[in-house]
């Protein structure tokens, strides 16, 4: 971890830390600071080329777009902007090709390098674009939302959802650089930030402890968007991404602790219709959920349970599940969970808590899974 504060063009430039993920050759530093997204230094290491082209949004571009690009200027020849629609519902076959449309169109070669401004949905597809066009090329993630910047941005998922299935399609693919400007949070829509506090929270229970007692203690300086808090966030939540990523790049086991709250999140988002409910949204009901089916496998408390609901109340999120079907609703849940890609010969697996800060993965029998739903749902 690094700390240092440069005035560049009369705008104060702030690296608070840099957090390394070690993948052997693969490795790449995330940035953490302020000011840092206009500024040509933040990227003053990523590799030269002709051409880079920054992928984005139509809410985001009009916000951060310029900035990045005069701070790219002096690096390519030409920086291109390709702004996506926005929304979950558009991270499909459709929207990513746009993103090929545009690079053929501006007759980018193997070292473009992509830059994915924006949160989850944008970083994700540019990821899964620069996987695949000509069979790979440079990318560097520019997150930001909360939720980008603690987990989506890091770690390599790429992919777009099948109206079948959340995040179905899609490949490992590092980037070269993950850049979180803490400053692109101020405008952050408050439900946005609710969500993105979901991913932080989750990173307790499954690995830190100490962790979950700093977000409770802190999470009035979250919700009101204290710098130094956010900044603190960020950069526990990405270490500890980082260590589980370091030891298993491709979800052969570890991995998947990183997906707690999920097999029940990405059944409400599917089953809602994407966009419905916000992933983070999904995410921090679908941990409520897990938690109780952790106590009534009894691997943790009740306290527990109440202690992990709180918090995420707290943070402004929903804490029951909503009802997918009106005459079956627990069918379509198990129906959506046996879709997830934990799922193993048709047995939904679970990310379950089954110690202090400890988490593991296991199939747990119908009869418990229904009625958890029962109890946790409207
Ligand atoms: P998102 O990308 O849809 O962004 C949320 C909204 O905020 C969008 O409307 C966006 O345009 C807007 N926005 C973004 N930055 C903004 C800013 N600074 N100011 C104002 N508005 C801004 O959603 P998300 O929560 O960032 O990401 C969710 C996605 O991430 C899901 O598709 C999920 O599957 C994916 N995800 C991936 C991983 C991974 O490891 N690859 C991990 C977690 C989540
Ligand atoms: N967000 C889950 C993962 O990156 O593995």
């Amino acid at each position: 971890m690094q700390t240092g504060t440069s005035k560049l063009g009369g705008m104060t430039t702030s690296t608070l830390s840099t957090v390394s993920i070690a993948l052997g050759e693969r490795s790449y530093p995330i940035t953490i600071g302020t000011g840092l997204l206009g500024q040509s230094a933040t990227f003053a290491a990523l590799p030269s080329a002709a051409t880079a082209v920054i992928v984005s949004n139509t809410t985001v571009a009009p916000l951060y777009a310029q900035q990045l690009q005069l701070a790219l200027a002096s690096k390519y020849k030409s920086v291109h902007l390709v702004a996506l629609p926005d929304g979950e519902e558009y991270k499909t076959w459709q929207t990513l090709n746009l993103i090929f449309d545009a690079l053929l169109e501006q007759g980018c070669d193997r070292k473009t390098v992509l830059f994915a401004l924006g949160g989850g949905v944008v970083g994700d597809m540019t990821g899964f674009a620069a996987a695949s066009y000509m069979r790979g090329i440079p990318f560097v993630q520019v997150p930001t939302t909360l939720l980008a910047q603690v987990d989506s941005s890091v770690g390599g998922k790429t992919g777009i959802n099948h109206p079948m299935g959340k995040n179905m399609i899609g490949a490992f693919y590092q980037p070269l650089q993950v850049v979180c400007d803490l400053d692109t949070l101020k405008t952050l829509p408050d439900r946005e930030l609710s969500a993105g506090l979901a991913e932080v929270i989750k990173y307790g229970p499954i690995a830190d402890l100490k962790f979950l007692d700093w977000i409770e203690a802190n999470m009035d300086r979250l919700l009101a968007r204290d710098v130094q808090a956010l900044a603190h966030a960020v950069q526990r939540s990405c270490e500890i991404k980082a260590w589980v990523v370091g030891q298993d790049e491709r979800e052969s086991g570890l991995r998947a602790i990183l997906n707690f709250g999920h097999t029940f999140g990405h059944a409400i988002e599917a089953g809602l219709g994407y966009g419905a409910w916000l992933h983070g949204e999904a995410v921090g009901c679908g941990m409520v959920m897990a938690a109780h089916l952790s106590q009534r496998l009894g691997l943790v408390d009740m306290a527990f349970v109440q202690r992990l609901t709180a918090l995420i109340g707290k943070a402004g999120l929903p804490v029951v599940g909503p009802q997918l079907h009106a005459q079956d609703n627990v069918g379509r849940y198990l129906e959506l969970m046996r879709v997830d890609k934990k799922a193993e010969g048709g047995e939904i697996r679970f990310v379950v808590i089954d110690g202090p800060a400890r988490a593991a993965m296991r199939g747990a029998p119908d009869a418990l899974v229904r009625e958890v739903i029962d109890a946790c749902c409207i």
